[in-house]
């Protein structure tokens, strides 16, 4: 069942090059409303757990020590059709790929440091969601 949320978070890299305001303001703009938002710095242990899915990639190391390195955005975001919507919005996980006006295309520098996380599945969203925000911060 489609829940119409997805999770994202704005990374490391987007928050140091002061992209916060131009990133919420693209995703308020394309009709998400923001449901859960708080500015935190993922620890070593969360962001291995958070990426656990990718734990035997190569970039997992680095992953890991890009997303612990500075605060992020992470929120909770609703809309019709979210999950997919979404990652339309941010484009391709490659900003080399990433169509002209996503979010990615605009802010991200590489693929590692691809400014943007948004959830693959409702699943996950859900998963994703709660990983961050316990039930009284959703609203
Ligand atoms: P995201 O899709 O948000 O979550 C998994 C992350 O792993 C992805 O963004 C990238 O930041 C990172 N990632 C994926 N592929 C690579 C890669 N080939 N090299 C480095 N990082 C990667």
């Amino acid at each position: 069942m489609s829940t119409n949320r997805t999770f994202t978070m704005i990374k490391p890299d987007a928050v140091e090059n002061g992209h916060i305001g131009a990133i919420l303001e693209k995703i308020t703009a394309a009709g998400f409303k923001i449901v859960a938002m708080k500015y935190t710095q993922l620890s070593l242990r969360d962001a291995q757990e958070f990426y656990g899915v990718h734990r035997e990639r190569p970039f997992f190391g680095e992953l890991v020590e890009f997303m612990t390195r500075g605060p992020i955005v992470s929120a909770i975001l609703e809309k019709e059709n979210a999950v997919e919507d979404f990652r339309a919005l941010i484009g391709a996980t490659n900003p080399a790929d990433a169509a002209e006006g996503t979010i990615r295309k605009m802010f991200a520098t590489s693929i590692g440091e691809n400014a943007v996380h948004g959830s693959d599945s409702d699943e996950n969203a859900a998963l994703e969601g709660s990983f961050h925000f316990a039930g009284r911060e959703i609203y």
